[in-house]
């Protein structure tokens, strides 16, 4: 069994301890993550920007989520994985929702599926948890609904936007969900519905007051889209500089005959001068290689 659970995470909030989540979307970096003790990895549908460099999620399918789902989840040895169910794999219904919920688990071995929405997705919500799949909901800022705020804003702003918020959070409660991320929203109102609920609220942009954080991976090491970051990023290291670095000493190297060297070459194994003699005797062309044109 891992060493994070529905069970522990839920044991986590009620002994007041904070739950880290990144997003992670292939094996190798999974690995780090899980080795680093992060006690949860979101697949999020955020790979279409990340990944596959789309300008937002909607694009993303279900085949393509189980792709990266199932490669993060071979990776993860004690962080609890969840999985994104993409823009219009689960808002046509219920009986949509859990065939999808249900595809996405069986095929990427994920540990729960997450769904964008609030009262408008219950029915959703508990088709999926009365299959035995867990669910973590998403309210505030849902990206797969940008088109109705009119762009990535921040929601829940006076009494009524807060009330929207805290209503939905409460629904998707009441509906199974047994964690809920509160993207782009205030702090003091996160932290309201943080304790106004018993299942565990994850913020993003939604101040300290949350049971646990998410970041964007591809963010929070600076290896992102630099022409946009939003506020509530920080960038712990930064990877890209260094990686962009490597990439540059690499082609100067390959370009200057620098690398490899006897040190990175199979040289013990390598054949006598008198094997090499008769190789370049015997396959020495008779004629100069004819170049084939067809005008
Ligand atoms: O898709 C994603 O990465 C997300 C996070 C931003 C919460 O939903």
């Amino acid at each position: 069994m891992k060493q994070n659970t529905v069970a522990t995470l839920a044991a986590m909030k009620a002994r007041g301890e904070k739950i880290s989540q990144l997003t992670c979307y292939d094996y190798s970096t999974a690995r780090i993550m899980d080795e680093a003790g992060i006690n949860t990895i979101l697949v999020g549908d955020s790979l279409g920007m990340t990944m596959q460099g789309y300008p937002d999620t909607l694009p993303v399918t279900v085949d393509e989520m189980i792709i990266y789902g199932r490669s993060v989840a071979r990776a993860c040895k004690n962080t609890f994985v969840v999985l994104d169910m993409p823009f219009m794999s689960y808002q046509v219904s219920p009986e949509q929702a859990l065939t999808n919920a249900g595809r996405m688990m069986k095929e990427a071995m994920v540990d729960c599926v997450k769904l964008e929405g609030g009262k408008a997705v219950c029915p959703q919500i508990r088709a999926i948890t009365n299959a035995g799949i867990p669910v973590c909901a998403h309210v505030g800022m849902t990206p797969q609904s940008h088109h109705t705020y009119g762009g990535f804003k921040v929601q829940g702003k006076g009494e009524e936007g807060a009330r929207r918020v805290l209503e939905d959070a409460l629904a998707v409660q009441e509906a199974g969900a047994f964690a809920v991320v509160l993207e782009c929203v205030p702090p003091k109102l996160a932290a309201l519905i943080t304790k106004k609920l018993d299942i565990i609220t994850i913020g993003i942009g939604a101040g300290s007051g949350c049971d646990g954080q998410v970041l964007v991976c591809q963010d929070m090491l600076g290896i992102g889209d630099s022409g946009y970051l939003p506020k509530f990023v920080k960038t712990f290291a930064q990877v890209g500089d260094v990686m962009k670095e490597a990439f540059q000493t690499y082609d100067r190297q390959v370009k200057a005959s620098v690398f490899p060297t006897a040190r990175e070459s199979y040289v013990k194994s390598d054949c006598s001068d008198d094997i090499l003699a008769r190789l370049d005797r015997e396959y020495r062309p008779e004629e100069p290689l004819k170049i084939c044109s067809v005008l």
